[in-house]
């Protein structure tokens, strides 16, 4: 197959995660004249399942790959002449961070460096953009005021955070020592379709569906400034597209709320759309997680001034939506709960189990 009638060829590193493959379910239909290629491992948090709707597009192909695997990375970069990459693949939860951190140093900092050397070698021969996504939490921790900009400190406090963090300087140094043409966004908490059921929203979703216990770590009163992944996908075009090489974005959504506030908002929503109730009567106030970040947000300025991004979505509707997809795609969610998941959960809520509202 001859892929130089692709004037772009794409590989999206963790397209079968939840802002991969919402990326890919956007970017796929709208550039017919790009190929993109999917390379995912399929660990616990991959889905081929969320990518059904293009998996027979002829601009997209999967290859199942691991990027810590850098002869299989090498094979796949040679077989479709990539001349881009949005690496998105990473394993994204802090909490598995810290009761395992290898994986995280792996797959975060070893994975994303082969990527580098394979673009910096694709990069001899033509043009090669890296665009890579990293996080907020690199900047660790703000108090009760003020906002992390693309100038704050590195601050990182959980070896997630770490790992990316160290992903963030490796691909600052390819572009200063080898020219390397990169870019870098560090978006706020993201949610919406298709977010593995670890992580706040999806998980107290479900378990309030369920009549499941709400584990609020500590006291609630941590905040996340969170983003529509809808939004996020549109500002990682526009950076991908229009982004300076070498320099950072820092996107998110100025919808700040501590988690015990957001948790009661879902519950609302639920009595308000499946009746019953109230299903705030089964928040439990759980054990912290350690190295817990109070506050993250985002001034997102620079990407607003000099790309023109907005999010589209405001926060209620974003919610609502949000709660009425999981509702409607009880199957998916199930789906996700393997064994593998059910194992972690059990492993690790024992850690938590302290007083009641
Ligand atoms: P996710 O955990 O839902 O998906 C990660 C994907 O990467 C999965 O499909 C998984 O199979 C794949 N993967 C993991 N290890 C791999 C490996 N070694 N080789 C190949 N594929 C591998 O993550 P997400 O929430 O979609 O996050 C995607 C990226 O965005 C991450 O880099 C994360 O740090 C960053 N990010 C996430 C958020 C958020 O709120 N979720 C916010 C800002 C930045
Ligand atoms: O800020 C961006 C980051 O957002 C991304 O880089 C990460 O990949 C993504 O997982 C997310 O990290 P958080 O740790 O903020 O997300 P999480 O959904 O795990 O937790 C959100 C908040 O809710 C956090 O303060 C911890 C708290 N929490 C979480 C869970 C899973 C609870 O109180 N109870 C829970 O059961």
């Amino acid at each position: 197959m001859d892929w130089t009638r692709y004037p772009r060829r794409i590989a999206v590193t963790g397209g079968a995660g939840f802002i991969g493959s919402n990326l890919l379910l956007s970017l796929v239909p709208k550039y017919p004249e790009y190929l993109f290629i999917n390379i995912d491992s399929l660990t616990y948090a991959g889905n081929l399942a969320n990518l059904k709707a293009i998996e027979t597009a002829d601009n997209y192909y999967f290859e199942k790959v691991n990027i810590c695997d850098f002869a299989a990375l090498r094979d796949c970069f040679e077989k479709y002449g990539i001349n881009a990459v949005i690496h998105l693949a990473a394993e994204s939860h802090v909490d598995r961070s810290i009761s395992g951190p290898a994986e995280f140093i792996n797959t975060n900092i070893v994975g994303t460096f082969n990527l580098l050397e394979l673009a910096r070698e694709s990069g001899k021969t033509g043009p090669f953009r890296f665009h890579h996504v990293s996080t907020d939490e690199v900047y660790g921790s703000l108090g009760e005021t003020g906002y992390f900009t693309e100038e704050s400190s590195f601050r990182p406090n959980s070896p997630y955070s770490a790992s990316k963090a160290s992903a963030d300087h490796l691909v600052r140094a390819y572009h200063k020592t080898y020219g390397l043409d990169v870019v870098t966004t560090n978006c706020s908490n993201n949610y919406g379709p298709l977010q593995f059921p670890e992580k706040l929203i999806p998980l107290m979703l479900r378990n309030a569906v369920a009549g499941l216990p709400l584990p609020v770590y500590g006291d609630g009163m941590n905040v996340r400034d969170w983003l529509y992944v809808a939004d996020h996908c549109q500002a990682l075009d526009l950076v991908f597209h229009s982004g300076i090489a070498g320099k950072t974005y820092a996107i998110g959504g100025h919808n700040e709320i501590t988690n015990l506030e957001l948790v009661k908002l879902l519950c609302r929503t639920l009595d308000d759309l499946l009746g019953g109730g109230p299903r705030e009567n089964l928040i439990r106030f759980v054990q912290d997680r350690p190295g817990h970040d109070r506050r993250y947000a985002i001034d997102a300025s620079r990407i607003q001034k000099e790309l023109g991004w907005r999010p589209e979505h405001s926060f209620e509707q974003g919610i609502r939506e949000t709660v009425q997809w999981y509702l409607d795609h009880a199957d998916w969610l199930e789906s996700c709960i393997s064994g593998e998941y059910l194992q972690y959960y059990a492993r690790n809520y024992h850690h938590r189990t302290a007083g009641s509202t």
